[in-house]
């Protein structure tokens, strides 16, 4: 295992700038052919490929451990959101989305694996746990999405002019609905309603001095390799039909001229609103956004609608009673003619992935 510069997980492997974006791509190139290493160097690898997973206010609240037969997901609740996210929903769905990173990074490699959630009501800390490995062969589909989860990042800049495909639409819905959830699009009437109500939950969460304060915390943690770092965040309010989270700070985001009146908003949802439901809904998040990665399709999630009760009884009411609103996203065309943020920093792969019991036996 080692990192690029950027400070993001990565493998010991090649790097490949892609064409006029500042991303670097790490193909999966070892010296050991995948099939001859031992199952812990694949399970380690893939709890650091994972690293790469979207987390709200980047807060990374995972830690991987890695045994000799199985790899262990647990969230790290001094990383919770405490003011913004009493219930855990946001740890849950963030910690799904690297859940997800993981579950891809290993069928890359050719292991297929049962996944139980929250496998230990005793732990709640337990998120979830990786048994059963079997050797099948690398599966390219899986191999393309570790390449996507290396350049996807969060863009929250207008989007451009350029309408999404319905095809690429089609294709990310279905993605969502391989990890059990559902997305509705939303026509142009609910996103006049969306936009309601983040404004209502920007208002609500601006006047709450704890909500301030923990959102200071976080985008105020330069060098620590977590939160959101000012190059990520918009240097003015960008012009958007359903406003985007107001950081309380400007940060130095050139955001350009644009409106994004071609973006398409969307409510990933799900039949039931519990921890377990929460994993499968960033598992489900992950699997949308690395579709649209590979699509060229931009993703930024709003989850102010989410935290606020009134503002997410909204949501349900949106979806007449199909079920329970995860997160919002905003989909889009990035600009292409002007460089995007930087990637956002992660924490270094010791922290968050445990090889102590199986140290030595890894190749
Ligand atoms: C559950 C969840 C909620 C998020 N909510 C927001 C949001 O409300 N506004 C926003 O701009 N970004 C949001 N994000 C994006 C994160 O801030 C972003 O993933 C994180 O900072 C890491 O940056 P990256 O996506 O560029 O790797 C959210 C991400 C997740 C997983």
């Amino acid at each position: 295992m080692s990192q690029d510069g950027s400070g993001n997980p990565a493998r010991d492997a090649t790097s490949v700038r892609h064409d006029g974006e500042r991303r670097k791509v790490v193909t999966m190139s070892h010296e050991t052919p995948a099939s001859d290493r031992p199952l812990t160097t694949a399970l380690a690898e893939a709890a650091a490929m994972a690293g790469h997973a979207p987390s709200v206010h980047n807060t990374q609240p995972w830690r991987w451990r890695v045994l000799p037969d199985a790899l262990e997901l647990h969230a790290v609740p001094d990383r919770r959101l405490t003011a913004t996210d009493p219930d855990g929903r946001l740890l849950a769905i963030s910690c799904g989305t690297a859940l997800h990173h993981a579950r891809l990074a290993l069928a890359a490699e050719g292991w297929t694996a049962m996944v139980e959630r929250l496998p230990n009501p005793d732990d709640a800390q337990l998120l979830a746990r990786l048994t059963g490995f079997s050797r099948t062969g690398a599966d390219p589909d899986a191999m393309h999405m570790v390449q996507c989860m290396q350049v996807r990042h969060t863009d929250r800049r207008p989007v451009s002019d350029e309408p999404v495909s319905t095809a690429a639409l089609g294709q990310i819905s279905s993605a969502v609905a391989a990890e059990g959830c559902r997305l509705q699009i939303l026509d142009q009437d609910q996103v006049m309603e969306l936009a309601a109500a983040a404004g209502h939950a920007a208002t609500v969460e601006a006047e709450d001095p704890q909500l301030r304060e923990e959102l200071d915390y976080w985008t105020s943690r330069a060098g620590t390799g977590t939160g959101l770092p000012p190059e990520v965040l918009p240097e003015q309010p960008p012009q958007t039909t359903v406003p985007g989270r107001d950081f309380g700070r400007p940060g130095s985001l050139p955001i350009g001229p644009g409106h994004d009146r071609a973006a398409v908003y969307a409510l990933l949802y799900g039949d039931e609103d519990e921890r377990d439901s929460w994993l499968h809904a960033g598992e489900a998040l992950s699997a949308a956004w690395l579709t649209a990665t590979r699509q060229g399709v931009s993703v930024v999630p709003l989850s102010g609608v989410v935290e606020v009760e009134r503002t997410r009884q909204t949501l349900r009411r949106l979806l007449a009673g199909l079920g329970h609103p995860y997160i919002v996203l905003r989909l889009g065309i990035a600009d292409p003619a002007h460089a995007g943020p930087p990637h956002t920093p992660r924490l270094p792969v010791e922290q968050v992935v445990d090889t102590s019991a199986v140290r030595g036996g890894q190749g």
